[in-house]
């Protein structure tokens, strides 16, 4: 007996296949998922497109060899997901507009180009989903912040949740904080990774080797992720407890309190947030 899908999504065209359209679409190649019609991605070179040679289950195309490449892979499709760069979103939106099914999703994961460029550029009937993913959707644990145009119903929001699903969770959030909620998660892995490429430095100029400050490192990120997803507790707890009163950690703490760390998050995050207005106002 062969074990049920757990999600079952319509047919869906990828238009751009780099590392953010790869990494939705690992999820979807997971046995768990079906998607009935098949997938189409584009891409502008045909080496991308022939990558994609032995994925049974993916037709691709790309402008290389058919300019109508964009065009044939969005008719009947019912998810249309935008994966090219922003700047390309409208180029790419008055290429395809006219070839949409009439109840088709366009999904943006383009950061900045709003739901109100893109309902402009597509049929009325069209429905329009703004998304912000992060790149930890490569290995399933991706967060996504979703926001659902003027004409998207709640059975269009629903496919594109669970289009995201397959990739890890999934955050509805009005368009107006799709931005703030980028400075968070969006960019938020660049901000761990930041943070384990300081202390890697710094177990290395303790003494130890680059290879066992790298385990040590890396493996207390893990370790300490992997116990606060388990154990599912407030992380000042978890920090608690490996914070006994006078001890050695609550030494490391004070510095880093006294350093305005919450303080710090704040103004990157809203130095990002003005770059994002910055970009938005070209
Ligand atoms: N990467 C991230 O962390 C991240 C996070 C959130 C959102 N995003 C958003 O995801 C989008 C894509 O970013 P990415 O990092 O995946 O970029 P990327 O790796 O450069 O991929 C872009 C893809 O678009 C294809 N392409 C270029 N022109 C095209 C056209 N006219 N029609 C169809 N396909 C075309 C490229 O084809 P070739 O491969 O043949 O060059 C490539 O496959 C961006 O809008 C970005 O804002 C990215």
């Amino acid at each position: 007996m062969t074990e049920a899908r757990a999600t079952t999504l319509p047919t869906i065209a990828f238009l751009g296949a780099g590392s953010m359209a790869g990494a939705i679409l690992n999820g979807l190649l997971s046995p768990r998922v079906e998607v009935t019609g098949g997938i189409r991605v584009t891409s502008r070179t045909a080496a991308k497109a022939a990558s994609f040679a032995d994925v049974a289950s993916v037709t691709a195309y790309d402008l290389e060899s058919d300019a109508d490449a964009n065009r044939k892979a969005v008719r009947g499709a019912k998810l249309v997901v935008l994966a090219v760069k922003p700047y390309l979103v409208p180029e790419v939106l008055a290429e395809v507009g006219s070839e949409l099914a009439s109840d088709a999703v366009v999904v943006s994961v383009a950061a900045g180009v709003t739901v109100a460029t893109m309902e402009a550029a597509v049929p009325a009937s069209v429905a329009v989903v703004r998304t912000m993913p992060n790149t930890p959707a490569q290995v399933g644990r991706g967060v996504t912040g979703v926001s659902a145009g003027t004409r998207a119903t709640a059975d269009d929001l629903a496919l594109v949740r669970a289009l995201f699903e397959t990739v890890g969770a999934v955050v509805e959030v009005p368009e107006s904080q799709l931005d703030a909620l980028s400075t968070i998660s969006g960019s938020g892995p660049a901000y761990v990774f930041l943070l384990v490429e300081e202390l890697t430095k710094t177990a290395v100029a303790k003494g130890f080797t680059e290879s066992q400050a790298k385990l040590l490192v890396e493996q207390t990120f893990l370790g300490a992720s992997e116990l606060l997803a388990a154990t599912g507790a407030d992380p000042a707890e978890l920090r608690r407890r490996v914070t006994s009163p006078k001890g050695t950690t609550e030494k490391a703490i004070e510095v880093l309190q006294a350093a305005g760390l919450s303080g710090l998050f704040d103004r990157a995050t809203d130095a990002a947030l003005a770059r994002a207005r910055e970009l938005a106002a070209g």
